[in-house]
């Protein structure tokens, strides 16, 4: 059906931040609003795939038509995006994951000190390119980068050490793109490392463009 192009596809997306607990009411966190995975996760429903959303702590509203599951920090993401990948046909990384978390976290509120604080951290799972590592010839896969400088060359080295089928780059230095905004400026890759330049759009245009790109590839 060329309404449906996705039916019977199952299709895992992350979207919005991790929160890595530093104690009971702190947290390492940052900016994603979750804005650009909702939006993707809509529009590849929208398509006729059958979605599972895995969000960060996000105030976004799903579709009715797709599962959501609610995680917090990026081991718990780690660990929800392990129990379906080996069943999901296209995944599509669009969570900002920390890169570091505490390494302690405190079982009380740590309190003020007359002394300066330092917190250790350590590094959490790379989800994606744990996820590339399995994945299977019959899988796509499809990351995010966002750089503030040498972006391009970040973005092509992300898509062959992660071992990406698309890498969708979005540049924190156009105005109206990137985290908290309703519009998104981004440029994709695939895997011949050739690229297309997209204008400034709303996220849910852009959202039509990356489900265009991943459709040129799924069979
Ligand atoms: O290497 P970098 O973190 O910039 O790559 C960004 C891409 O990797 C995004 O698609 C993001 O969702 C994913 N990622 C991940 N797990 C991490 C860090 C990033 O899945 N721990």
């Amino acid at each position: 059906k060329k309404a449906s192009p996705l039916f019977g596809k199952k299709v895992m997306v992350t979207a919005g931040p991790t929160y890595e607990a530093i104690d009971p009411v702190r947290f390492i966190g940052n900016h994603s609003s979750g804005k650009m995975g909702f939006a993707l996760a809509d529009e590849l429903a929208k398509l006729g795939a059958d979605v599972t959303l895995i969000a960060g702590p996000t105030a976004q509203k799903a579709a009715q038509n797709l599962k959501r599951i609610d995680v917090v920090s990026a081991q718990e993401m780690f660990e929800a995006c392990n129990s379906i990948f080996a069943e999901t046909d296209i995944t599509v990384m669009c969570a900002a994951v920390a890169d570091y978390r505490p390494k302690q976290v405190a079982t009380q509120k740590i309190k003020k000190q007359d002394s300066d604080l330092v917190l250790e951290l350590e590094k959490t799972t790379d989800i994606l390119a744990s996820l590339g590592r399995a994945k299977k010839t019959n899988q796509i896969l499809v990351g995010f980068a966002l750089e503030t400088n040498d972006e391009e060359n970040y973005a092509k080295g992300k898509l062959e050490k992660k071992n990406l089928d698309l890498v969708v780059l979005n540049s924190l230095n156009d105005k109206g793109a990137g985290f908290k905004s309703d519009t998104n400026k981004i440029t994709i890759f695939n895997k011949a490392l050739e690229r297309t330049v997209f204008e400034m759009k709303s996220k849910s245009d852009v959202a039509k463009d990356i489900c265009a790109a991943i459709l040129k590839i799924a069979k």
